[in-house]
């Protein structure tokens, strides 16, 4: 397996990376494909280190953490990912948007960028060596998703993490209570045995939170998750 090599800007202001070159792209992928992207603006730096912030400092007894992104667009939480981890993570940014990958990988930020569905993902592992990974996070836009497609990646996303590992995904606050967005919540525990909502961040454009849900397969729905690899 390779590992991830952090370049040497980790230490410069996220913010300025996030709000840079990629933030053109990132709008023009959202005026292209609207229902993939679901938002004019990228991530902001306060929802980018809410979401790397759960991802654990290492993996399996005596290995780096596997790390996958998915929905990456143009790196706004990419770069807050690279930052939390330590050196030697392995980091998969998975992106369905062929510019807004290539964008990303431009901006060599040390990590494996993918070109390809989310719904990849057992394959995209497979590829580069991993079993299981410790951390997936998603900036999907999952109340644009209907309940089929919801379904399908959450089942993949439960069966692709260790049983200790962790899922992560941004929610936009303000359609906390539409339908899709309570369909979703309540798909997150037909797959998790844990679903945590954290606060809502106001300051945020448009305003965000998260759900952290922890014990993959031990939700509502825990025979439909493919334990078995
Ligand atoms: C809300 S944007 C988030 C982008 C970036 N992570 C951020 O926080 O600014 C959603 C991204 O998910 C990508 N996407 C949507 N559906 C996808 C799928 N099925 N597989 C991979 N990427 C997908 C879109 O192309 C878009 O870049």
């Amino acid at each position: 397996m390779t590992m991830a090599s952090h370049p040497a800007w980790r230490s410069r202001d996220p913010g300025k990376r996030t709000l840079g070159k990629g933030h053109g792209a990132f709008f023009a992928a959202a005026l292209r494909s609207p229902r993939e992207v679901g938002t004019l603006l990228p991530s902001g730096p306060e929802l980018a280190r809410r979401l790397a912030a759960v991802i654990p400092r290492s993996g399996h007894p005596g290995q780096p953490p596997v790390v996958v992104e998915v929905g990456a667009g143009a790196g706004a939480v990419t770069v807050a990912i690279v930052q939390h981890v330590d050196e030697g993570a392995v980091v998969i940014a998975v992106e369905k948007d062929p510019e807004l990958a290539e964008q990303l990988r431009n901006r060599q930020l040390g990590v494996h960028v993918v070109t390809a569905d989310a719904l990849m993902l057992p394959a995209i592992l497979a590829d580069h060596g991993v079993d299981r990974a410790d951390a997936i996070v998603s900036v999907l836009p999952w109340a644009l998703f209907g309940p089929q497609q919801q379904r399908e990646l959450l089942a993949i996303f439960a069966g692709a993490l260790r049983s200790d590992g962790v899922f992560t995904a941004a929610a936009y606050s303000l359609g906390y209570w539409t339908p899709a967005a309570r369909r979703f919540r309540h798909e997150l525990e037909r797959f998790f045995g844990e679903v945590l909502p954290t606060r809502t961040m106001w300051r945020h454009l448009p305003p965000a939170m998260t759900y952290v849900c922890r014990r993959p397969g031990q939700g509502s729905d825990a025979v439909t998750v493919n334990l078995s690899r």
